[in-house]
């Protein structure tokens, strides 16, 4: 008998939940388990509110053409070539339903909703998993290529969340050639915040028949609670796409913000250039940390492991109590061992985070003898590729 695939969310985030399972008295903190742009939304946002108030009245255009022009202007997308999302969850979701695959290969650890969008459209995941021997390396092209052999569909973030690796952008468009017949899904949702970030995305070459590329605007213009993204594809995956979207996903204040975007230009460049500096500072003061091994960033976030000591709990509740919470990243499959991720914000703030990471002391006596991280998430439909 069929069972129905485990459905549940696996997100993480969410601080009073930490503080009531480590008996933390609750507080405000500072979020680095978020990875937006640490400048906050572009001012122009704020400044036009009241103008944008007043046209919550009229319905939005159907499809998000204040979206497509951002991606037109910025990207040099053409419209036939752009579906707007509500965010780009919507579109994981929508490419999953739409292209009907019966077998998908999940590069793992990566952003849960490839999966979970596979198994709800009914079809089987095959887990490629990375490992931290050489920094979750992606496997080599050889053997990509076995496994693309067995499945119908890849998915690839690049930069890969949360291990922040990019994969190559050479290596998806020669393994799309090769395999004319598989598709490539391909999320950028990242991708703004690299150095030229343009030559480096795919989202600006030449749409092919077999590879989709998903952006999302919620993350580099800290927009989160407007849900922006973006699809972009061949005419024909386009225009299927486009017949069994929703009306009106993308609501009028969001779609007007879409097209302010455009004209940030000097917001892109200083975000860029300060997100990349506080990366290489932090990268660099984490590797001189006792007990903190980090993993090379390439975006706006950073993994790391716990080593000094054997519960990432104890450093969660030291930090959380001095009103810094991180992401702990122990419910994705491969990151069970204590791994956790930071978002990059201002300077202040993360020397402030450094200075408590390098002030943990381990407990005497362990206040933390319950087994309480979540077990991580399996189900129904999924298997390890090494398995098989
Ligand atoms: C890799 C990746 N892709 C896509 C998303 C979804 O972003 P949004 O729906 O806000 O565009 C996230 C959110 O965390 C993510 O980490």
């Amino acid at each position: 008998m069929m069972t129905e695939p485990d459905s549940k969310y696996i997100h993480g985030g969410v601080p009073k939940a930490d503080m009531q399972r480590l008996d933390v008295a609750e507080r405000r903190v500072l979020d680095f388990s978020v990875n937006l742009n640490f400048f906050g939304p572009p001012p122009i946002i704020k400044e036009k509110w009241s103008e944008l108030f007043e046209t919550i009245e009229q319905y939005p255009s159907v499809e998000g053409d204040g979206v497509a022009q951002y991606y037109q202007s910025v990207c040099g997308v053409p419209h036939r070539n752009f579906l707007a999302g509500n965010g780009s969850t919507e579109l994981i979701y929508l490419a999953a339903r739409v292209l009907g695959y019966k077998r998908a290969a999940i590069i793992t650890p990566s952003f849960h909703d490839y999966e979970r969008a596979s198994l709800l459209a009914g079809a089987e995941v095959l887990r490629c998993p990375l490992f931290p021997h050489n920094d979750f390396a992606f496997p080599p092209k050889e053997q990509l290529m076995e496994m693309i052999k067995n499945v119908d569909a890849l998915w690839i973030a690049r930069p890969n969340n949360p291990t922040g690796n990019l994969f190559s952008k050479t290596l998806v468009l020669e393994l799309a050639d090769q395999f004319p017949e598989k598709w490539f899904i391909v999320d950028e949702a990242f991708v703004q915040f690299l150095d030229d970030w343009k030559e480096r995305s795919l989202l600006t070459e030449n749409p092919k028949n077999n590879v989709l590329v998903l952006n999302s605007l919620t993350k580099f213009y800290a927009v989160a609670g407007l849900r922006l993204g973006g699809m972009v594809g061949h005419e024909s995956v386009i225009s299927r796409m486009k017949h069994a979207k929703e009306p009106w996903a993308i609501n009028g204040i969001a779609d007007r913000v879409a097209s302010l975007l455009s004209g940030c230009t000097d917001y892109d460049e200083k975000s860029r250039l300060a997100m990349n500096a506080e990366k290489e500072r932090v990268f660099e003061a984490l590797k001189d940390m006792d007990g903190i091994l980090p993993f090379p960033p390439s975006a706006n976030y950073i993994l790391c492991q716990w080593r000094k000591t054997d519960n990432l709990d104890h450093l969660l509740a030291h930090l959380l109590t001095n009103g810094v919470y991180i992401r702990d990243c122990r419910n994705f499959p491969g990151l069970e061992k204590n791994y956790f991720r930071l978002g990059f914000r201002i300077p202040e703030e993360n020397d402030r985070m450094l200075s408590l990471m390098a002030s943990f002391e381990a407990p005497r006596s362990d206040p933390l003898q319950r087994a309480i991280s979540s077990p991580p998430y399996t189900s129904e439909g999924v298997f390890l590729l090494n398995e098989r």
